[in-house]
């Protein structure tokens, strides 16, 4: 059977007191909304479609980046109300439908694929949890292990509420039988909003019955506030991290490194303590990456030796056993194989050649003020320190920069020498005539009690 996916994201998100909407807020470098629709999609669902609140273009427009589809809930009535909100676009897909609300970013494609599965020959599923919160509703369960029906806490008898196992909010079932039940809604409860939570109790009515699945309490999170979004990166970093090192990659203190969302770590690299990963890296084997780097859209590749204190941003392409050191930026640089940049240098919009030298305090000079220009430096050039390449320029291979030049302009020829400094002046004894009239002048402006 085809399967879709309707993503609940209308909702106001005040407690976050943000003027971003709730879901854009970002989980391991991912907008949750993000983390919603690539679990659906692990789950095999081809069609998603995504509620949000009238004034919500943002998230519409990363629904759409994302391959998803939108609809608007012109009034928050309540989350049946919000599903049945998506029926003009999936009333009549022929095939099954899955309900997720688009603040949990745990929650994984496995669970998903799960309430797909246990539908199969029950009809409907829900997910449930164990937990003691009140913010959930109750799911209570018939004699023969099926659902008879979800109750909201404020809706809830004394014994209703003792009930422990709870609604995370996932609800898989036939498409157009799903968006028929939500047309019969009715707002006859606490909260006068018209529940999704009625759906399986209608279900029931017309002799479908719901099975229950039951997932962890840690995957089923929701992020109202600041400190759930906080917890839900604290949840998804361990998440990470244990993936990475059942992997085979090698970690001093994980619980210091920051992972994104799709950080390709390979086995055998090597991560030392407070590494932060922003989105679009790999590394790959033998690779190690020293304490305190910060890394974003790079590749660093088999035995290269990055930081400590390394920063590497959108571009960086860092070959084989190439070395960047401490106190180094690269952004949109390729550092060819065995290429060395230890210390306090920036490379941007550059290539650095096999087996090239980088000084300490080389500076590839990239921007005028309007325009972004390229450095081209050959295999086995050395660059002496404190240089100042000032692009568009190319070194040759093999050439040598003498230390403090500022390079402009004309390429600097294979296996020559290009030196740019003003003329050197000794002057003999300077210093000890200079310190003698200082001193001089010293002594007698105290004797005047200056
Ligand atoms: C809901 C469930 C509750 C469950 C809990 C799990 C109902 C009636 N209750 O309660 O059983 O235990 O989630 O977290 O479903 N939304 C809209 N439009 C609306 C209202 C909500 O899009 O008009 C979206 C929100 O953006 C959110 C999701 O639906 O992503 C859940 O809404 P929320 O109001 O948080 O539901 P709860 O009261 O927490
Ligand atoms: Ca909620």
């Amino acid at each position: 059977m085809k399967r879709s996916a309707v993503i609940l994201a209308a909702g106001m998100g005040t407690r976050m007191k943000s003027q971003l909407p709730k879901v854009m807020h970002k989980v391991a470098g991912r907008p949750i909304l993000g983390h919603v629709i690539a679990a659906v999609r692990e789950a095999g669902v081809e069609r998603i479609v995504v509620v949000t609140a009238p004034s919500a273009d943002v998230v519409r427009s990363y629904a759409k980046a994302e391959g998803a589809e939108s609809v608007i809930q012109h009034e928050q009535l309540g989350t049946g109300h919000a599903a049945a909100a998506a029926a003009p676009l999936l009333g009549d897909f022929e095939g099954e439908v899955i309900v997720a609300y688009g603040d949990m970013p745990l929650v994984t494609g496995k669970t998903f694929a799960a309430s797909f599965a246990a539908r199969q020959t029950a009809g409907m599923a829900v997910v449930a949890f164990r937990s003691d919160n009140p913010a959930y509703g109750r799911v209570i369960v018939g004699a023969d292990g099926m659902l008879t029906r979800i109750v909201e806490y404020k809706d809830a008898s004394a014994d209703d509420r003792m009930v422990k196992l709870c609604n995370a909010g996932i609800m898989a079932a036939e498409a157009k039988r799903f968006f028929g039940w939500a047309a019969q809604l009715d707002n006859r409860n606490a909260q006068k909003e018209f529940y999704l939570t009625d759906v399986p109790a209608l279900a029931r009515k017309d002799g479908v019955s719901c099975a229950v699945v039951e997932a962890q309490e840690a995957e089923m999170m929701g992020v109202n506030s600041r400190a759930e979004l906080a917890a839900a990166e604290a949840q998804m970093q361990k998440r990470l991290r244990e993936a990475a090192l059942a992997s085979g990659v090698g970690m001093t203190a994980p619980e210091t490194v920051y992972l994104s969302y799709d950080t390709v770590l390979e086995a055998d690299a090597q991560v030392g303590p407070y590494v932060v990963f922003a989105p679009g890296v790999t590394v790959k084997a033998g690779a190690e990456i020293k304490a305190f780097s910060h890394l974003e859209g790079a590749v660093v590749e088999q035995g290269a030796l990055i930081g400590p204190y390394a920063r590497l941003r959108p571009g960086a392409h860092i070959e084989a056993e190439a070395h960047i050191g401490n106190f180094v930026e690269v952004k949109n640089a390729r550092v060819e194989k065995g290429a060395k940049a230890n210390h306090l240098t920036y490379l941007g919009d550059a290539r650095v050649g096999a087996g090239a030298n980088i000084g300490a305090g080389t500076i590839t000079c990239n921007y005028d003020g309007f325009f972004k220009y390229h450095t081209d430096i050959g295999a086995g050039a050395f660059i002496g320190s404190n240089s100042a390449l000032v692009a568009p320029v190319k070194i040759a291979d093999g050439a040598y920069i003498g230390a403090g030049s500022v390079i402009a302009k004309d390429d600097v020829a294979k296996d020559a020498l290009a030196v740019v400094r003003g003329a050197r002046k000794d002057v003999t004894g300077w210093a000890a005539k200079f310190r003698a009239r200082k001193s001089a002048e010293k002594a007698a402006k105290k004797k005047e009690g200056k």
